[in-house]
């Protein structure tokens, strides 16, 4: 079972040619998504060779195989990590039974909203990805920009293969309108607000892998404990490919910040105007940017109080980030969390019935993971002599969604008036002029071993080959 099979028209380790019902289904909606990837994969990209890796099995280690391969040829298929003999749903009403091989009827619903809700973030990753193959400042980041794409296609493939096997006629149609909806369209948008916004350069690019692909590595964490099996092993797989995806956001802007201390230091400069003139990314303008997808981000774990939160973790369908690790009676029922509130223009502490909060203990969870490693990204500034800090803003700044959504919070986290917030904006989140400047940099460079100048160069190669390698051939 761990052995992908490579010589069906759709590669898997399911036993997919035993269901003759879900292979025709499958194999028809193939062509629609080859269609999707040609309108809305990487521009222009069709022809090029690119160095990727394909898992050949779905052990956690050498899972992958590294050749020249074109893109629309990549083998997307059908990927779930080996089953665990005698797994158990681990919390929630029905803690202790068997983990179903099916969905349970009075689950149905919910389930097929959470693999819908999960599977619409990855085709409209690549959208918002589909231009940046234009401005990649090295062939060694095109590859890895290329290696994510393909990677979010296989975990659209994964959902939609959970969608036809067990949610038939509903299943197929939700699965033809994951291709439907795009990225930021106006009629038909993708469902989460920070999969409509722009990735427009790569800074913003590595703060996305860094972030949002972080907010996929919680989901996905969170629904691998799932009692609902086939659900838990795809995600399981789908982390293994998700962990790349988040060292190209940090190796990225790590990148990023030590050109720009190596020019502040060899040039004695501090103030971001000179900073600029040597084409480099200005400190405050990558805090903004941090500010800005830290922000859109924590959005994504919902309403800090959910009676769905609740309800799907009690039906055992998603549970807490390590939900297996923790030494609690995994039901929560007497359980109370503190959240935050905003009480005469104050933030307070609440607390309220953990259940309800689950969106909230998730998101707090994340925000742990990723401050980690904004202090990794200090230490660079911090050896380069400088006293520049990178922060993560407070969790109630521009929020969109829950209990901060309608109030003003400033990064340090005060209730700030209308007017404090229209004047402060613009040190705040990233301005038009901070857009275009950053903009202005980006530009293709594709000489193997060259990087553009407002970026560092990579420390090591994937697989690891040498600096100056192919890794795309552009025919
Ligand atoms: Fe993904
Ligand atoms: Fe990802």
């Amino acid at each position: 079972m761990s052995t992908i099979n490579y010589s069906e028209k759709i590669p898997n380790n399911v036993n997919l040619s035993e269901d003759r019902t879900l292979q025709r289904a499958l194999e028809h909606w193939q062509p629609n998504y080859l269609q999707w990837w040609q309108d809305m994969g990487p521009e222009g990209s069709t022809n090029f060779d690119v160095y990727l890796r394909t898992a050949i099995n779905v052990t956690p280690e050498g899972w992958a195989n590294f050749g020249h391969v074109k893109m629309p040829d990549y083998r997307w298929g059908i990927f779930l990590a080996q089953q665990e003999e005698g797994r158990k749903v681990h919390f929630g009403e029905n803690k202790g039974q068997a983990a179903w091989q099916d969905v349970p009827g009075e689950h149905r619903a919910n389930l097929r909203r959470i693999i819908v809700t999960q599977g619409d973030t990855e085709p409209a990753s690549v959208e918002q990805q589909r231009h940046l193959g234009l401005t990649a400042p090295s062939l060694y980041d095109m590859r890895n920009l290329f290696q994510i794409n393909v990677e979010e296609g296989r975990h659209l493939w994964a959902m939609v293969y959970l969608l036809h096997k067990y949610f038939g006629r509903d299943g197929r149609e939700e699965a033809e309108a994951l291709l439907q909806r795009n990225s930021g369209n106006q009629d038909n948008p993708r469902i989460l607000e920070a999969f409509n916004e722009k990735t427009p350069d790569w800074l913003s690019f590595y703060m996305f892998t860094y972030f949002t692909d972080r907010d996929g590595k919680f989901q996905l964490n969170a629904l691998a404990e799932s009692g609902f099996d086939p659900l838990s092993r795809t995600c399981r797989f789908m982390l293994t490919e998700e962990a790349h995806h988040m060292f190209v956001g940090e190796s990225g802007v790590a990148r990023t910040i030590q050109r720009t201390v190596d020019i502040m230091k060899q040039h004695g400069i501090e103030d971001p105007a000179e900073v600029r003139k040597h084409g480099v990314i200005d400190l405050p303008t990558i805090q903004r940017y941090l500010n800005f997808h830290f922000s859109v981000t924590v959005d994504l774990f919902g309403a800090d109080q959910s009676s769905n939160a609740a309800t799907f973790y009690s039906s055992g369908l998603k549970g807490r980030y390590e939900e297996t690790k923790r030494d609690d009676d995994h039901l929560l029922k007497g359980n109370q969390y503190r959240i935050l509130d905003v009480s005469n223009g104050a933030i307070v502490e609440r607390e309220v019935p953990m259940l309800n909060s689950l969106n909230e203990v998730l998101r707090d969870d994340y925000i742990r993971d990723s401050i980690a490693g904004i202090g990794r990204w200090n230490r660079i500034i911090e050896k380069a002599g400088l006293a520049f800090r990178l922060q993560a803003p407070h969790k109630a700044f521009n929020r969109h969604i829950g209990t901060f959504a309608g109030t003003r919070v400033a990064p340090d986290g005060r209730v700030v008036s209308e007017a404090e917030w229209k004047a402060s904006e613009r040190s705040w989140l990233p301005s038009e002029e901070d857009r275009a400047y950053v903009a202005s940099l980006m530009g293709r460079v594709v000489e193997p071993g060259k990087m553009a100048n407002w970026i560092a160069a990579a420390v090591v190669g994937i697989n690891p080959p040498p600096i100056n390698f192919e890794d795309i051939r552009f025919n």
